[in-house]
């Protein structure tokens, strides 16, 4: 990540000469991430906030990736044993700073992983208050039917203190081994594949195809990341209403 020196990215923000900037400095009126900064040489990157007497010069700014999720590698950021979601950024030669994948999907899980450092963006996603929609594709052994659709969206127990939400299931194709899309508001441990084991069904095979509005880019080969565009991270965002 490419660093400055503070006194200059204020000089070079308007905020005035180098000398002026010292001033500023000087009287504490600087603040980087919350607290004063009085050295000019300071080094700064993208990932501090800096305001001066109270106005934002520079937002942090955030870093989003979407991740084709492939089986066999971990969701979680370090691990001595197995490959981890963010082993696959760095060989990437993305640098993974401070990155975390949001939410979890199983080792044998494929497909849609957002990884960021936006933890204010990553509660809003996996809040079960806020009924963010997650949307697998699975296959399944055994026929689903309209019994599976029915008991998805009344609810089901799982062995857990409270039913599950109503979660919206599409068979795709019935058959000896089913294809469905199934939508669920929750995030909870082994969700998916203990809601067909409810239904006396197993999940063969579980892919996330999208998160709320955030859909898998198709183009995505399995184990590749690449960051979000803009429009896409404004799909994220909760406080972000689309012009009517
Ligand atoms: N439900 C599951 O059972 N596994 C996942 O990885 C995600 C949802």
């Amino acid at each position: 990540m490419k660093s400055t020196r503070l006194d200059k990215y204020l000089a070079d923000a308007g905020l005035g000469t180098r000398s002026e900037v010292k001033n500023l400095l000087k009287k504490r009126f600087v603040l980087v991430n919350g607290s004063p900064c009085v050295r000019p040489e300071q080094k700064i990157t993208s990932d501090d906030e800096i305001t001066c007497q109270g106005r934002l010069v520079r937002k942090k700014t955030f870093s989003y990736y979407m991740l084709n999720k492939p089986a066999g590698v971990i969701s979680a950021t370090e691990d001595s044993r197995d490959r981890t979601v963010l082993d696959l950024l760095q060989e990437q030669g993305i640098p993974t700073n401070g990155l975390f994948p949001v939410g979890r999907l199983d080792k044998d899980t494929e497909g849609l992983l957002l990884i960021t450092d936006d933890g204010a963006l990553a509660h809003h996603l996996l809040s079960p208050r806020r009924h963010v929609n997650k949307t697998y594709f699975a296959r399944i052994d055994g026929e689903a039917t309209v019994c599976d659709i029915e008991a998805f969206s009344a609810g089901l127990d799982i062995g857990d203190r409270k039913k599950t939400l109503p979660a919206r299931l599409e068979i795709l194709s019935p058959g000896p081994v089913s294809e469905v899309h199934l939508t669920v508001q929750e995030g909870r441990f082994h969700q998916v594949k203990r809601m067909f084991l409810a239904q006396r069904k197993k999940v063969l095979y579980l892919k996330r195809i999208s998160m709320g509005k955030l859909s898998l880019d198709p183009d995505l080969l399995p184990g590749r990341a690449r960051p979000l565009t803009e429009e896409e991270v404004s799909l994220l965002r909760p406080e972000i209403v689309s012009p009517v």
